[in-house]
């Protein structure tokens, strides 16, 4: 399905009541994730006779769905993830948000759904950054972006839908994982899986989540931070983790990470971390890395450091892995030194703090 009209024209509607600049500043001290919001959302609609209309930047309500709309029966649903930095210097700036509109743009072809122009997708979020401006956090903190897309048919017959919503709220953060900047923990998973072949794995939609939540359910009771998915064919083949892709860092100086073949997200954070890891003289291998290499890798001290990239995460290292018949330490437990350092040159570009020379920033203001 593509869009009929493409027309980025957004109106804008503030908010006649947002919230104090008191209590605005005293929510951003200490923000979590995902747990306050900004005043305002977009919002947009597609019918399949007008394509994309009445796209605006309004002020943050609840929706109120029709109880048969297919959304939530079906989970006709995507999402993506992207974060607006403040510079010291005052500027916003964007990460590659192209590539957030490419990949929402494959999400919704794999969930039979209408892409959202590349234009009006980048248009919205900047508009979206412009209007709560003052909800960007300094520092370490940032404000995430959460661009999704539902079927809003009132209609149970199963197809895909006829009219659908596009929403971007926005959220001030901080750090991902509660430990900050310490290393992660890790539960491999051996019984459920993310996504098999000809799934939808590759796609950033809802239900991939709520397909992994009851394996990130069992690895916070192995008192892990993280899930790590296995293949579905063999149960044996690294995949990623239930919001992250995975690095392994080996005692050569080479780095390893799963290819991107169908069933894992292709994380923008995984490509940028790819260039940059190669742009250091590292060789990077998109390779099937085994559950048993890893145990052998990390029992003889070949595998050095390991680490989990993604937007909110940015980068983690993994410290501990836990399993069905045991668990093993990543090195010395600590996040390693290249993780450490890959971390800094991705939080700097963000931030702006070194050069651009790859042209990833997007200045909104
Ligand atoms: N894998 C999964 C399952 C994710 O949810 C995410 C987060 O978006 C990633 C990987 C990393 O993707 P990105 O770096 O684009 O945020
Ligand atoms: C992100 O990093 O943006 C994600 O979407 C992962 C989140 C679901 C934990």
């Amino acid at each position: 399905m593509t869009a009929t009209s493409t027309s980025p024209e957004i109106t804008i509607e503030f908010h006649e009541s947002p919230v104090s600049d008191a209590d605005r500043i005293k929510a951003l001290e200490t923000p979590g994730f995902g747990k306050i919001f900004t005043d305002h959302m977009v919002l947009a609609r597609w019918t399949a006779d007008k394509g994309w209309h009445d796209a605006k930047v309004t002020p943050r309500r609840p929706l109120e769905l029709d109880p048969a709309s297919a959304v939530l029966h079906y989970a006709q649903e995507i999402f993506e993830g992207m974060k607006a930095y403040k510079a010291d210097d005052g500027r916003i700036l964007l990460f590659r948000p192209e590539e957030n509109a490419r990949r929402f743009a494959q999400s919704a072809a794999r969930m039979a759904m209408p892409a959202v122009p590349e234009e009006l997708f980048l248009k919205a979020v900047e508009e979206l950054v412009r209007v709560d401006k003052n909800w960007i956090p300094s520092g370490d903190a940032s404000l995430y972006l959460r661009p999704f897309m539902f079927a809003n048919e009132a209609f149970l017959g199963v197809r895909p839908a006829q009219e659908y919503i596009f929403c971007i709220i926005a959220s001030p953060v901080g750090a991902y994982f509660k430990g900050g900047a310490k290393a992660v923990s890790l539960w491999v998973e051996t019984t459920y899986t993310r996504a098999a072949a000809g799934g939808t794995g590759a796609a950033k939609c809802g239900g991939n989540y709520a397909a992994s939540l009851v394996a990130q359910a069992e690895a916070a009771k192995k008192d892990c931070d993280q899930v790590v998915f296995l293949d579905a064919a063999e149960h044996r083949w690294v995949e990623e983790l239930g919001g992250m892709n995975v690095f392994f860092v080996m005692n050569d100086g080479s780095v390893v990470t799963p290819p991107l073949g169908g069933t894992i997200l292709p994380g923008i954070t995984r490509a940028s971390v790819i260039v940059l890891a190669k742009e250091k003289g590292l060789r990077v291998d998109e390779r099937p890395y085994s559950f048993e290499e890893w145990q052998a890798d990390a029992a003889s001290g070949k595998l050095v450091e390991a680490f989990a990239c993604g937007t909110a995460a940015v980068l983690a290292g993994i410290g501990l892995v836990r399993h069905a018949a045991g668990e093993f330490k990543v090195g010395d437990g600590q996040t390693g030194k290249l993780t450490t350092e890959l971390r800094q040159q991705l939080v700097s570009l963000q931030k702006g703090v070194t050069n651009d020379e790859r042209g990833w920033t997007r200045r909104v203001l």
